[in-house]
């Protein structure tokens, strides 16, 4: 596989998540030194099959499961430190070395502590049906409004000091628990001194891990490591530029100020899409198939949510959508994930406008309301009728496939490097740059 010319690479979603990131840096990262989560936390769910063995990796980066690869958690990224070190022990279990050697948690990461789980779960069950956004329930929303806001926002590098944490713990205790007794009539409270004591056990276990994340980083990069930027959800969900308020709290798109490094640092960018369209959790999603369709793709691709178990809604191929994403995130190639789901049926739809009162736009409208009301104009494509899961050459793959992968390309203007036929390693058609 020839993916030395790729250079640094920065791997993102150019959908609503879960397009398959995590087989992509799996598969990529035996070029890599160094792999770089820079946004989202317990909130992601990325899968690695190999051989038989399924991983579903929430905050620890995809590298791990490569001998001789550093991973990083940065500093755009949240930690909720009783999940990670659960994480962390259960892919020990599995065999997995995870240690300050090939594992580092950035100090200026923000903390998810118990007060963000309670009040994403307590908001979101409090919000009328259609304000509710359908999250993970990790505490992701609060703990980024918490960082922004400043006050009481509370970082990895904290953790080694006990007297001040101590205060700030105090504090936020007190003012979460009137601010939860007054807006949500909650009677639990959170206890400071044993929230205390428990966070700083947490910071004893994570110190060999946690470091200057954008020193060890650009070190890194001047010393030549090459490194692969591992984006977690997709553009989509990206706060500044999905589909808000349905997105996640982190910048999705910008590996540049998660990972602390110059946006130069990243020579390729490699675009994740699923043959097809998925969303969890609510928000628009115009080419969204409820009926048939829509079960087929989630039965044949195992669409249900790694993190959540939730299944997905399923649906065609939004280019409008993914062109939008592409626009935002630049790009230089693409993966193209579950071609194999797509096999058997008689034709395929892609979405190439959306028809929104009298008009027709190409372009991705910002509010929400445009996109519940868009119907998709679809153009219809030759499905293909045998299995290609043992399909290795592009130029072995069904006319059909061929074609339908070529007309993605094409709509997103962007070559395709990568083409996933199933979900183990070797299920992968690699093309090379004409
Ligand atoms: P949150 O990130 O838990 O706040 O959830 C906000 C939205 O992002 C919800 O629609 C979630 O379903 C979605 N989301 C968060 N993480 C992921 C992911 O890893 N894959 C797909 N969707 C995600």
């Amino acid at each position: 596989m020839r993916h030395k010319d790729l250079g640094n690479t920065c791997v993102l979603g150019l959908q609503w998540g879960d397009e398959g990131k995590g087989k992509v840096v799996d598969l990529l990262v035996e070029h890599f030194d160094v792999v770089a989560r820079y946004a989202g936390g317990a909130n992601a769910g990325h899968t690695v099959v190999i051989d038989s063995d399924r991983f579903a990796l929430h905050q620890v980066p995809s590298g791990v499961l490569r001998e001789g690869v550093m991973n990083i958690i940065a500093s755009g990224a949240v930690i909720d430190p009783a999940a990670l070190l659960g994480e962390i022990e259960s892919l020990r279990q599995r065999g997995v070395r995870l240690d300050g050697d090939n594992l580092r948690i950035s100090d200026r990461a923000h903390l998810v502590f118990p007060w963000h789980r309670r009040e994403d779960v307590i908001a979101e069950g409090a919000a009328r049906a259609g304000d509710k956004i359908g999250t993970t329930a990790r505490g992701i929303g609060p703990c980024y409004a918490d960082k922004a806001g400043r006050r009481w926002g509370i970082r990895v590098c904290e953790l080694c000091r006990p007297a001040g944490l101590r205060e700030r713990i105090l504090a936020t205790c007190a003012y979460k628990n009137a601010l939860f007794r007054a807006v949500y009539e909650c009677r639990e409270t959170f206890d400071a001194n044993a929230i205390t004591a428990e966070y700083l056990a947490f910071g004893e276990q994570l110190r060999p891990f946690m470091c200057d994340a954008t020193a060890v980083l650009n070190g890194l990069i001047r010393q030549g490591k090459r490194v692969l930027f591992e984006g977690a959800q997709g553009a989509l969900l990206d706060v500044d530029h999905g589909t808000y308020p349905f997105v996640t709290s982190s910048s999705t798109t910008n590996f540049a100020a998660g990972a602390g490094v110059p946006a130069s640092a990243a020579n390729s960018i490699l675009g994740v899409a699923k043959a097809y369209t998925t969303r969890v959790g609510r928000g628009p999603f115009p080419t969204e198939q409820a009926g048939e369709v829509g079960d087929i793709i989630r039965e044949r691709g195992g669409e249900y949510g790694t993190t959540t178990g939730r299944p997905r809604r399923c649906g065609w191929f939004d280019a409008v959508a993914t062109a939008y994403a592409a626009r935002v995130c630049g790009p230089t190639h693409l993966a193209i994930m579950h071609l194999d789901t797509l096999s058997g049926m008689r034709e395929l739809r892609v979405c190439v406008g959306y028809r929104i009162g009298k008009k027709i736009v190409n372009d991705f409208p910002a509010d929400v309301y445009s996109l519940e009301e868009a119907e998709p104009v679809y153009e219809t494509l030759p499905g293909w009728s045998g299995e290609i899961g043992d399909c290795r050459e592009f130029s072995k793959l069904p006319d059909e496939a061929r074609r339908y992968v070529e007309f993605i390309s094409a709509r997103l203007e962007t070559p395709v490097r990568i083409i996933s036929v199933g979900p183990a390693r070797d299920q992968t058609i690699i093309l090379e740059d004409n």
